[in-house]
C-alpha cells in the first residue's frame, strides 16, 4: 500500500442511546447475576435504543459528529458505507437512508454485512476506493441495534449485547500517515456457530419462525470464544507483518469489544501493557459493527492518540469473519 495515495481517518463521531440496561436490571429478567456477567465477560452495562430509534437514527447522530469534526457537510461525501447486521429493513439500505438525511446528494451508498468485523471491512473498502481515485471522501459507519435481535429470555446471549454507532470520515492524509495494511478473512464453514436463521430467503418470516424464535441471535459461545482468541492472535500478527511492523511498534490496540477475557488473551499474545489497550466493553457490551469505532472514537476523544501513533484495530464475528488494520494516526 506504500506507493499509493495516503488515506486515513480525518473525522470521528459516536453515539449511544440514552437508556442504560445494567446487570442488576438483567437479574430481574433472567436467571443471572452481576458476579457471573462481570467475571465471565467484563460487562457491567449496555445502552439500548428507544422504541422509536432504528439503526439509521444511531448512525445519523454519529455521522453528524464525524462530519463536524472533519469540518465537512454531507455534500462533501461521495461514498457512504454502513456496516451493520441490523439494517432498518432488508432494503433500502441503511446507507441510502443516511445519504438522504445527510444531504449527501449523488454519493454512492451501500450496507456491508460482516457482523462485528464489518467496520474494518468498511475501512478497507473505502480506503481502496479512495486510493484508486474513484472517490475522495467516504463516511464509514459501524452501527447496530442488537437489542432488536436479542432474546431477552435467553441468559446465554442477552447479557452480552448493546446498541450504538461509531463513524469516521476516510480521506486523503499527509504522506507517511493513514492505513498501512489490512488483513480481512472469513471461515464460512463456521457460519452456523453465530447466526440468525429466520427472515431471509432460506427461512422466510412466518408465524412458525416467530414462534420458534428464529429471528433472534443464536450463538455457540464456547466455539466462538475459541475462534475469537485464535484469530485475534493470527490476524494481528499478519497485519503487522503486511505493514512491515512488529508488536513493539503498536501505540494503541483497539480490539473488538465482545469479552474482556478475549481482549486480555490478545494483550498477552502481543505483550501489550494496559495503557496501550482500549477497553470499554464494561460500558457498552458487544455492539457488533459499532464496537471498534466506538472504542476508536472514544480513545480519540480522550486524547489517547497523537499524530503519527500506530493504531492496531482487530475484530472478529459472525460469518465467521475477521478484520485487522494498521493505521498511522
Ligand atoms: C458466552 C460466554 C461469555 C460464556 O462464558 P463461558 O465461560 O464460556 O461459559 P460457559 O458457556 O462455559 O457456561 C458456563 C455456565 O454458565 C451458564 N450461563 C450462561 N450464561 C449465563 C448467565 N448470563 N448467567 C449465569 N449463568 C450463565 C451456562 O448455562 C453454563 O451452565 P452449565 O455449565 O450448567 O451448562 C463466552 O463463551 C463468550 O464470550 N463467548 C464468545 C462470545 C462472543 O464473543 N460473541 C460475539 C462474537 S462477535
Amino acid at each position: 500500500m506504500n506507493n499509493l495515495r495516503p488515506v486515513g481517518v480525518i473525522g470521528t463521531g459516536k453515539y449511544v442511546p440514552e437508556k442504560i440496561l445494567t446487570n442488576s436490571d438483567l437479574e430481574k429478567m433472567v436467571d443471572t447475576n452481576d458476579e457471573w456477567i462481570v467475571s465471565r465477560t467484563g460487562i457491567k452495562e449496555r445502552h439500548i435504543a428507544a422504541p422509536d430509534q432504528a439503526t439509521s437514527d444511531l448512525a445519523y447522530e454519529a455521522a453528524l459528529k464525524a462530519l463536524e469534526s472533519a469540518g465537512m457537510t454531507g455534500s462533501d461525501l461521495d461514498l457512504i458505507i454502513v456496516a451493520t447486521i441490523t439494517p432498518d429493513s432488508a432494503f433500502p439500505s441503511t446507507a441510502c437512508i443516511l445519504q438522504d438525511k445527510l444531504g449527501a446528494k449523488g454519493a454512492a451508498a451501500f450496507d456491508l454485512s460482516a457482523a462485528c468485523s464489518g467496520f474494518v471491512y468498511g475501512l478497507a473498502t473505502a480506503t481502496s476506493f479512495i486510493q484508486s481515485g474513484m472517490y475522495n471522501n467516504a463516511l464509514v459507519i459501524g452501527a447496530d441495534c442488537l437489542s432488536r435481535i436479542t432474546d431477552y429470555t435467553d441468559r446465554n446471549t442477552c447479557v452480552l449485547f448493546g446498541d450504538g454507532a461509531g463513524a469516521v470520515i476516510v480521506g486523503e492524509v499527509p504522506e507517511g500517515r493513514g492505513f498501512k495494511a489490512f488483513d480481512l478473512g472469513a471461515e464460512g464453514a463456521g457460519g452456523s456457530l453465530l447466526q440468525i436463521e429466520g427472515g431471509g430467503s432460506r427461512l422466510p418470516a412466518s408465524a412458525e419462525t416467530v414462534e420458534n424464535k428464529k429471528h433472534y441471535i443464536y450463538m455457540n459461545g464456547r466455539e466462538v470464544f475459541k475462534f475469537a482468541v485464535r484469530v485475534m492472535g493470527t490476524a494481528t500478527i499478519e497485519v503487522l507483518r503486511k505493514a512491515g511492523m512488529d508488536r513493539s511498534d503498536v501505540d494503541l490496540f483497539v480490539p473488538h469489544q465482545a469479552n474482556v477475557r478475549i481482549i486480555q488473551s490478545a494483550m498477552q499474545r502481543l505483550e501489550l501493557p494496559e495503557e496501550k489497550v482500549v477497553v470499554n466493553v464494561h460500558k457498552y457490551a458487544n455492539t457488533s459493527a459499532a464496537s471498534i469505532p466506538l472504542a476508536l472514537v472514544e480513545a480519540a476523544e480522550e486524547g489517547r492518540m497523537k499524530a503519527g501513533d500506530t493504531v492496531l484495530m482487530v475484530g472478529f464475528g459472525g460469518g465467521l469473519t475477521w478484520g485487522a488494520s494498521v493505521l498511522v494516526w
